[in-house]
């Protein structure tokens, strides 16, 4: 069997009576871009969070190399994955440079976090710039990007992005997913990114699920998918 580096496989998700994931199984591979699409309470924040730790798993399992994790925070963290939720979430109370510096708790040698913080800065100029600044004044897609920095600050093998290119202007949105692409090219970090902007999404994602009602309903190369027509199905509820 291939090994492969992150599996969600058959998941099932309740919250109360509300079927979150009905069996849902998805992978990504070393170093691959890959999109989950789909309506407004599909589930997609939900794969990500199952991954991390952070949705009670009924049945099914997330598997890391092929073998079953214990998905808890702490422990999905030390393996390497980085989850960046959806809606921007940095400490406003802090500067930019503290919001790193928090991310980056886990890098236990000072010095390293230091190089690692520096490192953030030169791929991201604009936070640089604002280093000093409560992360508060930023604007949408400058916290979006602080959002994403913070994520990388543990040099993740995999980073989980939930709907990175909401709120910013697509002037700012077109940046964000450049700055995705050279991640994944730089530092061969695996990506999984909820993403409703096809014009981004084919610019970045090699393959692509859609979900629908807590289901995987297609999957394949994300041109392929997009040009099947059945965003526009699940979209308008017919799938
Ligand atoms: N903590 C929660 N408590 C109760 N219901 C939840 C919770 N989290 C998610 N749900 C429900 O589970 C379903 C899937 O939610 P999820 O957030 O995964 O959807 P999504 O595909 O990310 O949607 P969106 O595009 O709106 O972000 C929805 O019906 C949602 O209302
Ligand atoms: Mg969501």
């Amino acid at each position: 069997m291939k090994d492969i580096l992150l599996e969600v496989y058959d998941v099932h998700v309740h919250y109360g009576g509300v079927k979150a994931l009905d069996g849902a199984s998805v992978a990504l591979d070393e170093g691959e871009v890959v999109a989950l699409m789909g309506p407004n309470g599909a589930g997609k924040s939900t794969v990500l969070k199952a991954i991390f730790g952070l949705a009670p798993l009924e049945r099914g399992e997330v598997r890391w190399h092929g073998a079953p994790i214990l998905p808890v925070p702490h422990e999905i963290v030390a393996r390497g994955i980085s989850f960046v939720p959806q809606g921007r979430r940095v400490f406003a109370g802090l500067s930019v440079e503290e919001n790193l510096e928090v991310g980056g708790f886990l890098v236990k040698d000072k010095a390293e976090r230091k190089r690692r913080i520096a490192e953030v800065f030169d791929f991201f100029p604009v936070l640089k710039h604002k280093r000093a600044l409560n992360a508060a004044t930023l604007s949408g897609g400058e916290q979006q990007m602080l959002a994403i920095a913070r994520g990388m600050i543990t040099e993740p093998k995999v980073l989980l992005l939930d709907e990175p290119s909401l709120g910013p202007a697509p002037k700012i949105v077109k940046e964000v997913f450049i700055k995705i692409k050279e991640i994944s090219e730089r530092h061969k970090t695996a990506i999984m990114v909820v993403e409703h902007n096809l014009v981004s999404l084919l610019s970045i994602a090699r393959r692509a699920y859609v979900l629908d009602k807590g289901k995987v309903v297609a999957e394949g190369e994300s041109k392929k998918v997009v040009e099947s027509g059945i965003l526009e199905k699940v979209f308008l509820g017919a799938a």
